[in-house]
C-alpha cells in the first residue's frame, strides 16, 4: 500500500513536471485555404501539422459593426464551404486536439467601424450579451472546443528608435504634449475589458468550453489587461510577442522585429521585446503554465535604399517601406519562410548575381535578437535593396529553449501557413513547427 502510494506520488510528480511546456497553439488563419499558388494551405498539408499541435486556433471571426454580434468573416468559406465544420472534424482524427475559433486578429478589419470593439465594451451590457449569444452560438453549433479572443485594442504608436539627434527634444516634448497616450480612456477600457471577460467566460463555462486571450503585436498589456482579475477566467493567454516594429508602422528605418530580449543601445524602447512582455505578466502574479510565447512564422522585410548603407546592422536606416510582396505571402512587407529560405544561399542561386544574388545572412551568436538577411544597393549591379527580420527553425527553437527555462505554458506559432508546410526548403515539412516541439 505504501509502496502503491509512493509510486503513485512519482507519478503526480512526473506529471506535474511535464505539465509546463507542453501546449503548442498553432493558428491556422483559413483565408489561406482560397490563397493562390504555393501559399495555399488544403487539408492533407494541415493534418501534417496537426501531430504537433495541441491546439489549433482558427482564425477569423468578426464582430458586426451594426449589432455587435460575432460572425464568421467569409461566410462563404466558413459556412456554405463548411470549413468550420471541415476543421473540427479533425478532431476525430486527431483526438488530443482541441479546436478554438478566434475573433479578431488583423483580420476584422471594417473602416466602416473602425472603434467597434471599443464600443462594444462601453456599450450598455444588452450590446455584450449580443455578442456573447452570437459566439457561443458559432463555437457550439460547429463544434469548436472554445472562443479566442484577440480583441482589436489601440495600438501603441510607431516611434523612430534611430535618431540620437533630437531625442532629448523629443523626450522633453512627450512629456507636455503626451505624445504616447494613445487612449485617454484606457483605465476605463481595462475595467470594462474584465468584466466583458467574465460574462464570456460564464456563458462557456456551463458547457466546459475554453476561452484564451491572445494580445496582438503593439497592444500594451499595462494599458488594457487587469492582469490578477483575468487570471482564473482565461485558461491560457497568447503573447504576440513580435511585430514591435514592421516596415508599415516604420517605414524609414528597419530592426530586429521580435527580439527575445532587450538592449539598450541605440535608444530602444525597453518594452520592444519577448522577455519583456513575459516577465510583465509574470510580475503581476499570472501563472507562468498558462502563458504561450508567440513566435511569427513570417518575416517583416523592408525595401532599402542607396542611403541605407552597405553593412545592413540594425538600426538600418533611410528604409523605403514595405518590400515588394512575395509571390506566396502575397502581402507587401511580409516574407513566409520558404520564401525567405529561396531567397537565403542555396544549389539554385548561388551564383546569380545583382537582384537575384542570395540575401546575405546574419545569425545571432548570442542568441537575445534573432537573425536577420540583406541585399544592400551596391550602386553597380544591385539596383533593389531588401532587408528582412525573420525567425527560422534555429531561432525559433531558442525561443522554445526560453519557454522551457521560464517554466511557460508553451508557444504560440504564427500562423502554419507561413512556416513550410510543403517543404520547399529542405524537403522537411513543417521546418520551424518541428523545431519549436522538438525543444518544448
Ligand atoms: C506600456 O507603455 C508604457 C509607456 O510607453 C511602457 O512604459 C510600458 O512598459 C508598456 N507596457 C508593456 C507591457 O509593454
Amino acid at each position: 500500500m505504501k509502496l502503491l502510494l509512493s509510486l503513485s506520488l512519482v507519478a503526480c510528480l512526473l506529471v506535474a513536471q511535464t505539465k509546463a511546456a507542453s501546449n503548442l497553439v498553432c493558428f491556422y488563419d483559413s483565408s489561406s485555404y482560397i490563397r493562390e499558388g504555393l501559399g495555399k494551405l488544403l487539408n492533407p498539408d494541415l493534418e501534417i501539422a496537426l501531430q504537433f499541435c495541441s491546439h489549433l486556433i482558427y482564425g477569423f471571426a468578426g464582430i458586426r459593426g451594426d449589432n455587435y454580434q460575432a460572425y464568421s468573416l467569409n461566410e462563404n468559406l466558413d459556412i456554405y464551404k463548411h470549413r468550420f465544420s471541415e476543421v473540427t472534424a479533425l478532431k476525430r482524427k486527431y483526438t488530443h486536439l482541441k479546436v478554438l475559433l478566434s475573433v479578431g486578429g488583423d483580420r476584422d478589419l471594417d473602416v466602416e467601424h473602425p472603434n467597434k470593439y471599443i464600443e462594444l465594451l462601453e456599450g450598455e451590457k444588452v450590446r455584450q450579451a449580443a455578442f456573447i449569444q452570437s459566439a457561443q452560438s458559432l463555437v457550439k453549433n460547429y463544434g469548436f472546443d472554445g472562443l479566442d479572443l484577440a480583441y482589436q485594442f489601440p495600438r501603441n504608436k510607431p516611434r523612430k528608435v534611430h535618431s540620437e539627434v533630437g531625442m532629448v527634444w523629443k523626450k522633453f516634448k512627450k512629456v507636455f504634449t503626451g505624445d504616447f497616450v494613445v487612449d485617454k480612456d484606457a483605465a476605463l477600457h481595462k475595467e470594462q475589458f474584465t468584466s466583458f471577460v467574465r460574462d464570456v467566460k460564464n456563458s462557456l463555462r456551463s458547457d466546459g468550453l475554453l476561452l484564451s486571450l491572445t494580445v496582438l503585436p503593439n497592444v500594451n498589456s499595462t494599458w488594457y489587461f487587469d492582469i490578477p482579475s483575468l487570471n482564473g477566467l482565461v485558461d491560457f493567454v497568447n503573447l504576440a510577442a513580435f511585430d514591435f516594429l514592421t516596415p508599415q508602422r516604420n517605414p524609414e528605418e528597419a530592426d530586429y522585429t521580435a527580439p527575445l530580449y532587450g538592449s539598450d543601445v541605440q535608444n530602444r524602447l525597453p518594452h520592444y521585446n519577448a522577455d519583456f512582455q513575459v516577465k510583465y505578466w509574470l510580475d503581476q502574479g499570472y501563472p507562468s503554465t498558462r502563458i504561450n510565447l508567440g513566435v511569427a512564422a513570417y518575416g517583416n522585410a523592408w525595401k532599402l535604399s542607396a542611403d541605407s548603407g552597405l553593412e545592413g546592422t540594425p538600426v538600418v536606416p533611410n528604409t523605403e517601406g514595405p518590400a515588394p510582396e512575395g509571390l506566396q505571402s502575397q502581402k507587401p512587407g511580409l516574407l513566409s519562410w520558404p520564401e525567405i529560405c529561396s531567397k537565403l544561399s542555396n544549389p539554385q542561386n548561388q551564383y546569380q548575381k545583382g537582384n537575384d544574388a542570395p540575401l546575405r545572412r546574419v545569425g545571432d551568436p548570442s542568441k537575445r535578437y534573432g537573425v536577420y538577411a540583406y541585399r544592400s544597393i551596391d550602386g553597380a549591379q544591385i539596383t533593389e535593396g531588401i532587408w528582412v527580420s525573420y525567425e527560422d527553425p534555429d531561432s525559433a527553437s531558442n525561443k522554445a529553449a526560453y519557454v522551457r527555462a521560464n517554466n511557460l505554458g508553451g508557444v504560440a506559432l504564427f500562423d502554419l501557413s507561413y512556416d513550410d508546410f510543403r517543404g520547399q526548403c529542405t524537403g522537411d515539412k513543417y521546418p520551424i513547427l518541428r523545431a519549436i516541439k522538438y525543444r518544448l
